[in-house]
């Protein structure tokens, strides 16, 4: 079993990815900065972890105040702008900030600073709570979409899928997105063998799929991932499935470098490509890709492995986080409220509508402002 994060005793506990699959290593800390410092470095990663690991920085700032209550809100103001600075991409983070930011509105004329406190604890297990349950449920309409398009094949042969970058329990809390759909698929006798795609430059197919594969004995093997072409033109791949960080009104969906290589070799090469994600994923305050901000993060995680330099000292590295596939190349955007196909515009903006578990989807104004 693998428990990415928890929050007991007035401290968040986490497991450090960055040592993975080599050391498992647990941290544990009662300062707010040490949670975001854990969002910056990816020691916590994957956007709906990056968005329950939001919440309990919240908490973990509201204990750490000492002042009068008056000072409060600018003392959490301050807070959350740090928890929304550690990283831009992944717009779970933004979305778990603007809960928190409700709650300690709501709360904030009624009820005493233990209290808020309570309130803001409570919201932030909401959160963690909810997306647990997303991944069960995006993994149910996962099979259910698969037995569909799949319904020819299926009665005579299991499928083979390739996934990039890890967004199964490290990446979520529960089973995971698109890495959740494998798993119940796999249960299920729809799967062969997984193919994962490396996740240069900080390997999270290689080190951290890979691991939860093996926990959950799956078959699987790793390849480069430059390779997805190749395999695709063997007919070694059925279909494609990966996660999301941000998905824009049209379906435009950003996700790690290398999604959209793999998803214009799967449309080239007639292979379905699915995107998984929950709702808090869905961005919409934006339109479209383009205007999807992309993490750049340095030069020495392109041009070092685990920390050893494998490239000419002077050597100068693009190193852009996500990319951007278009909505176009997307098969089907798979939620925990439903499925999303074309015309994406329509059927985002209804599940984002849908409500569901008797929350009530947060609108895009509270979310921004
Ligand atoms: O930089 P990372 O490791 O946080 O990037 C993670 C991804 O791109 C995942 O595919 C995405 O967050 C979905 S996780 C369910």
């Amino acid at each position: 079993m693998i428990h990415a994060i928890s929050f007991e005793h007035g401290r968040l506990r986490y497991l450090d990815q960055r040592f993975l699959p080599l050391k498992e290593i647990y941290v544990e800390t009662k300062d707010y900065r040490r949670a975001v410092d854990a969002i910056k470095t990816l020691a916590v990663r994957g956007a709906p972890l990056i968005g329950i690991a939001a919440g309990y920085a919240a908490v973990l700032a509201i204990a750490q105040f000492k002042g009068k209550k008056r000072s409060l809100k600018s003392h959490m103001a301050h807070a959350l702008a740090e928890i929304e600075a550690a990283r831009p991409t992944a717009v779970n983070l933004f979305w778990a900030a603007a809960r928190m930011k409700a709650a300690l509105n709501d709360a904030f004329e009624t009820f005493d600073i233990p209290e808020i406190a309570r309130r803001l604890q409570a919201e932030a297990e909401a959160i963690h709570h909810e997306e647990i349950a997303n991944c069960a449920a995006i993994a149910r309409h996962g099979l259910e979409l698969l037995k569909r398009d799949f319904a020819h094949v299926l009665p005579h042969q299991r499928l083979t899928v390739l996934t990039h970058c890890n967004t199964g329990t490290l990446a979520t809390g529960g089973l995971g997105t698109a890495l959740g759909v494998i798993k119940v698929a796999y249960q299920e006798g729809l799967i062969e063998k997984v193919y994962v795609s490396e996740t240069r430059p900080l390997l999270q197919g290689l080190r951290l799929t890979t691991y939860e594969l093996e926990k959950e004995q799956l078959p699987y093997e790793a390849i480069a991932d430059g390779a997805s072409g190749f395999l695709m033109q063997r007919e070694m791949i059925d279909f494609v499935i990966t996660g999301a960080d941000r998905i824009a009104r049209n379906g435009d969906t950003a996700n790690k470098i290398g999604t959209y290589s793999h998803a214009v070799n799967a449309a080239h090469h007639r292979r379905k490509f699915y995107i998984a994600a929950p709702v808090s994923t869905i961005d919409s305050a934006v339109s479209s890709g383009h205007q999807i901000t992309i993490e750049q993060r340095g030069n020495t995680e392109l041009t070092s492995i685990y920390g050893k330099s494998v490239a000419p000292v002077k050597t100068l590295a693009l190193n852009f986080a996500f990319d951007v596939t278009p909505a176009s190349l997307i098969a089907a955007i798979i939620t925990e409220k439903g499925i999303c196909e074309k015309d994406y515009t329509r059927s985002i903006s209804t599940v984002v509508a849908k409500p569901m578990n008797g929350h009530k989807p947060l609108q895009p104004a509270l979310l921004y402002d």
